[in-house]
């Protein structure tokens, strides 16, 4: 620990409403380092830094930065005084472009009044060329991939030239390739002697990049380390308090007979050119590729969120169309999306009601009103299967942390009782334990007669839940291998086969 401590934050409390989300925590952070933050979802990691950031204001404690005492009102004027932040939730203007995202609140005005175009053209381009990010300043946001967007974020945190900056989640929707180039981007703000502090369940990230770790657990501050001293397995201890022995519940479920056939499905407008495969009752179909090789498309494609060119989709032998999502839903699929966040959540309801949006038919009483009790039930059922950490279920979603807010979603579609499960990244932002009760989940599932496609970028995780794993390249089935006979390896090859 020879670095001077740039960032330091002492006895930081704060409490909302019947959650204690920080009890006494401390944070050091030395000037050009990499500081990781872990914990469980909920652990307190973003409240801390929405702390810092001037978003929330603390209870009690002291920050100081470069020694001198800070307590900023507004994440402005943390900005203006050398804190950035890329937050767990992406919070843009969509309809603007890119340069607009850019600068706003911030444009370079002409003798303090006039907007100019040209500086800001100018800045931007300095700043694209830097950080080499390649992206259209003129691009509107709601036209670009999230993970570009997400890009654009880290730019824009870089380009305030600060002192410290937050990383809370970056990379859960960045491809191999993106996160690479992030790592190059915090390598260069290490070199400049920035203090980073970095967010991430991903432990194989944060064993990479980290100089120091800091675990916190249920809102305290429990451990501070060198990264180099911590294996993975101490890591997840220190999280969840207790020894995880097995990351993978015992596979239980069996394969039976054929209930979807799909033969030479291709999407319009997508990369997905050609899949063929069968899903049998009680399995658990992994499938497996690189970004960009067809697996969300997939699944788009099955549960009619796409336009399907060609191809024949067979249930039970009998052929469906599942021509939009309402069809499927009917046709008894249910589809869990890659990105959660955005596209399944309504931010000021409860978690009830955001429990229970997709299964009201089963609420029913004598078909006209909607029965209580059955949905505080199922609601019930859904915290307690997936540990949600709330207060209550009358918590708005959008007060609980990025991953309890995920596992909502989850609890959503499992109670809809689909016939065919299909699962995009189920357990990106999840910590480690929940993890482990998504799987069970997944495997229960699998128990009670459903068939579960699961698309993963993490290859242990396809190998420790799946039965069976297709693998995706250029848009095609490159391969098909059996879970318990393969290796990372194998599954690889077969990835890069069509590249
Ligand atoms: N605005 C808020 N109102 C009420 N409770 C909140 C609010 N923000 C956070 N909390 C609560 O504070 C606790 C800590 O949440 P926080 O978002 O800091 O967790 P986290 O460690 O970032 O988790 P994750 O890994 O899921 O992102 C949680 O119990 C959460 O429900
Ligand atoms: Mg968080």
């Amino acid at each position: 620990m020879d670095q001077p401590a740039l960032l330091e934050m002492r006895g930081i409390s704060k409490e909302f409403p019947g959650v204690k989300a920080l009890d006494n925590v401390n944070l050091t952070v030395r000037a050009g380092t990499v500081h990781a933050l872990m914990g469980e979802n909920g652990a307190g990691k973003s409240t801390l830094m929405k702390c810092l950031f001037g978003i929330y204001s603390k209870d009690s404690g002291t920050i100081t930065l470069d020694g001198k005492e800070i307590n900023f009102k507004s994440s402005k004027e943390a900005l203006e005084n050398g804190v950035a932040m890329v937050h767990q939730e992406l919070n843009q203007a969509l309809t603007r472009t890119v340069k607009d995202n850019l600068w706003l609140g911030r444009y370079p005005k002409i003798g303090g009044l006039m907007v100019s175009e040209r500086i800001m053209d100018k800045r931007t381009k300095e700043i694209f060329d830097t950080l080499e990010v390649h992206v259209n300043p003129n691009a509107v946001m709601s036209t670009m991939p999230v993970s570009q967007r997400q890009m654009v974020e880290i730019a824009k945190a870089v380009s305030y030239d600060s002192k410290i900056i937050v990383f809370d989640e970056p990379t859960s929707s960045l491809t191999e390739t993106e996160v690479e180039h992030l790592f190059r981007i915090i390598n260069m703000l290490k070199e400049k002697g920035c203090g980073i502090i970095y967010i991430s369940h991903k432990m194989e990230e944060i064993l990479r990049i980290s100089d120091d770790v800091t675990i916190m657990r249920d809102g305290q501050w429990v451990a501070t380390r060198p990264a180099k001293e911590l294996t993975m397995d101490e890591i997840i201890k220190l999280m969840v308090g207790r020894e995880l022995t097995n990351r993978f519940p015992p596979k239980t479920n069996k394969p039976g007979e054929v209930i979807l056939d799909v033969e030479h499905i291709a999407g319009k407008y997508t990369r997905l050119k050609d899949a063929t495969f069968q899903l049998h009752k009680g399995e658990i179909l992994g499938i497996a590729g690189l970004d960009g090789s067809g697996r969300t498309e997939v699944l788009e494609n099955l549960f009619g969120a796409m336009t399907r060119e060609g191809g024949t989709i067979k249930l039970h032998g009998k052929e469906i169309q599942n021509r939009n999502p309402r069809e499927a839903i009917k046709n008894g699929f249910a589809l869990l999306t890659e990105e959660r966040r955005a596209t399944g959540i309504f931010g000021i309801r409860d978690i009830r009601d955001n429990t229970v949006i997709s299964s009201l038919k089963d609420y029913l009483l004598g078909g006209i009103c909607l029965s209580n009790k059955k949905m505080t039930e199922k609601t019930a059922w859904s915290i307690q299967a997936m540990h949600i950490k709330t207060p209550s279920q009358k918590t708005q979603i959008r007060s609980l942390s990025g991953g309890n807010q995920q596992k909502v979603i989850i609890g959503r579609w499992l109670l809809t009782k689909p016939e065919v499960l299909l699962l995009d990244e189920p357990t990106r932002g999840i910590d480690v334990g929940a993890k482990y009760e998504i799987y069970q989940l997944i495997i229960d599932l699998a128990n009670e007669g459903k068939g579960v496609v699961m698309v993963s970028s993490e290859m242990p995780e396809l190998l420790g839940v799946c039965d069976r794993i297709i693998v995706m390249s250029g848009g095609q089935v490159a391969g098909e291998v059996d879970a318990k006979n393969t290796s990372q390896e194998e599954i690889l090859t077969l990835a890069a086969k069509y590249v």
